[in-house]
């Protein structure tokens, strides 16, 4: 079975099941501050999760594109990936742990044709915050998993969320597939790490709530939260080896292969895991940068050429291994080929800047590591890994590896906090690079997603309608929104949008949102960027007589919340998009 036809059959199993299927959202969450990627299925649907009503209705089903960057440096044995895909299927406060269960169990045997000898369970062995959960045991049992194959498992292993500090969370069912490898030891069970046992889905059922204390409070809504991990599942039912065997990688991994003098299977890894998360992040708007999102892009751009050059592929010939990737990829992904242009166009440029900076990076490498030898010492502290960064563009990945080659270490830990120094110098901020989870929506920055609505309508009416968002990104600092213009914007009329801003914070307009079908937003006037991506049912925020966007909110209730407004920056990113960054002044 091809990894799109096993996409097909879980959307339509679930909708069969009453499940109405939504569009994923992009990689990079829209308006969240606190996190850099959507990490998980349920990452977008965090506000149904905790009570707001879905515009869908209480049972939903899709797949999610994901990245992970945690595992970022694991990439390259058989099992880690940055950039995967999810399946998922969810109740908002409907059925619960029995349909759960007896739907994973049925699409297993039915549609997928799994062997259920094959499959183990487990379940959360309870502790002073939730019960031992015999309710999920008990389903399994029913349907037909026998007690020795029914695994409890404290915390650590089943207990699934919150995404960050705090939020919807609760205790999870794994379903592990036996890949018939021999047990690595007597004990070899379903959470060994050996790989015989691959965990293939996980049905998380949320009934709590975890605070900022540390608190479980039980949620008024009993949620379903699944996952299903589409790169791992295809490899299984297909009987390959992994993940990198399947279509999913295939493409890139020969492409690669063929033109590569001295191939390894650890490198040709890296590189088609990579360049296919590169090439998603850029059709989701991101640019390599040294901040933010488009770091993370330029260090995965960056390390896939590390490894092209130490596998003797000649790096002038990346376009080919962009255009196989696109090529194989495209059915799952049809925005890789309608932006085609873009990737190769950006991956092209950052390899320039690469291979630019790399000999002398390199050469001062060497001269770094020599003297170390000659005192004896095998650690590169943190100072110079982020000199090597920050004045020969060497991302401390790059660094860590080419020590690791050469029997050196690096200090971590002092990098990041040399380059956090250096962030607060310059102002800029370290936009969550080092952080991760999701907060909560605080006012202040449901106060600045206001203001972007206001920023965008008053650029529209200065500028033109050719002014489109391209991209926003809120901290409780500052906003940072991209958008769409040919030239640089003069600062007086960058004043003009202030003025128009903060004129209607000072009228004090209500803003009030409706749900109506994408048809009638559209005719109703509203803006909406992203309109493909949404559900057929949206959101449309109105703050009063002034503008309507498709936006999933929250915002504050009148813009007399907001607090002046001063544009403090304005930018080029690419050809054609201009940034600004705007904060609130007292
Ligand atoms: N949110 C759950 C996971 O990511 C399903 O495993």
């Amino acid at each position: 079975m091809k990894a799109i036809e096993l996409r097909n059959k879980y959307l339509k199993f679930f909708e069969s099941k009453g499940h109405k299927i939504i569009s994923g959202a992009p990689l990079i969450p829209e308006n969240d501050p606190t996190v850099l990627f959507t990490t998980a299925g349920m990452h977008p649907l965090v506000p149904y999760l905790t009570g707001e009503e879905h515009p869908e209705g209480k049972r939903l089903v899709d797949y999610q594109k994901c990245l992970r960057t945690d595992d970022i440096d694991e990439v390259g044995d058989n099992r880690h990936l940055t950039f995967f895909e999810m399946l998922g299927n969810w109740s908002l406060g409907d059925y619960f742990k029995q349909d759960s269960i007896r739907w994973s169990y049925e699409f297993l045997e039915k549609e997928l044709g799994i062997d259920m000898n094959r499959i183990s369970v487990t379940c959360f062995a309870g502790d002073e915050d939730a019960p031992r959960d015999e309710e999920a045991a008990k389903v399994w049992e029913e349907c037909g998993i026998p007690k020795e194959r029914i695994y409890f498992y404290p915390k650590k292993e089943n207990w699934w969320g919150p995404a960050g500090e705090t939020g919807p969370c609760g205790p999870d069912t794994e379903i592990f597939l036996d890949t018939g490898a021999p047990k690595c030891s007597e004990h070899c069970e379903p959470r060994c790490d050996c790989g015989k046992y691959v965990e293939i889905w996980n049905n998380v059922f949320m009934q709590y709530h975890k605070t900022a204390d540390g608190k479980f409070l039980p949620l008024a809504q009993k949620n379903v939260d699944t996952g299903m991990g589409l790169e791992r599942m295809t490899f299984l039912l297909q009987g390959k080896k992994d993940v990198f065997e399947t279509e999913l990688f295939m493409p890139i991994i020969t492409c690669v292969q063929e033109k590569s003098k001295n191939p390894n299977p650890e490198s040709l890894r890296i590189i088609a895991d990579h360049m296919r998360a590169a090439a998603l992040l850029i059709c989701d708007g991101v640019v390599p940068s040294n901040i933010g999102q488009g770091y993370i892009l330029r260090r995965l751009i960056r390390r896939a050429i590390r490894h092209m050059r130490k596998i003797e592929f000649n790096t002038d010939e990346i376009v080919s291994v962009c255009e196989a990737l696109i090529e194989g990829l495209k059915e799952m992904y049809p925005e890789l080929e309608q932006n085609a242009q873009e990737i190769m166009a950006q991956i092209k440029k950052e390899k320039n800047r690469f291979m630019n900076t790399l000999v002398n990076g390199e050469k001062e490498f060497v001269k770094i590591t020599n003297r170390l030898k000659q005192e004896n010492i095998d650690l590169i502290d943190g100072k110079t890994v982020f000199r090597l960064y920050d004045t020969f563009g060497f991302p401390p990945e790059v660094t860590g590896e080419l020590a690791k080659e050469n029997g050196f270490k690096i200090d971590m830990e002092g990098f990041k906090k040399c380059f956090e120094e250096h962030q607060e110098k310059s102002r800029q901020g370290a936009e969550g690079v080092f952080k991760g989870g999701l907060a909560d929506h605080s006012e202040i920055t449901t106060a600045y997603h206001t203001a972007t609505h206001l920023i965008l309508e008053s650029l529209q009416r200065i500028l033109g309608d050719h002014v489109m968002q391209k991209g926003s990104n809120i901290t409780a600092e500052r906003i940072r929104f991209d958008f769409s213009n040919p030239e640089k914007v003069s600062r007086e009329v960058l004043d003009q949008v202030e003025n128009m801003v903060n004129e209607q914070i000072d009228k004090g307009l209500n803003v009030t949102w409706q749900e109506m079908s994408l048809e009638d937003a559209r005719k109703y006037g509203a803006k909406g960027v992203f309109d493909d991506k949404y559900g057929q049912v949206v959101k449309v925020y109105t703050i009063e007589g002034f503008s309507k966007e498709i936006c999933g909110g929250p915002h504050v209730k009148n813009t007399n919340e907001l607090k002046h407004i001063k544009i403090v920056k304005e930018e080029a990113v690419s050809s054609g998009v201009r940034r600004i960054k705007a904060k609130f002044v007292d």
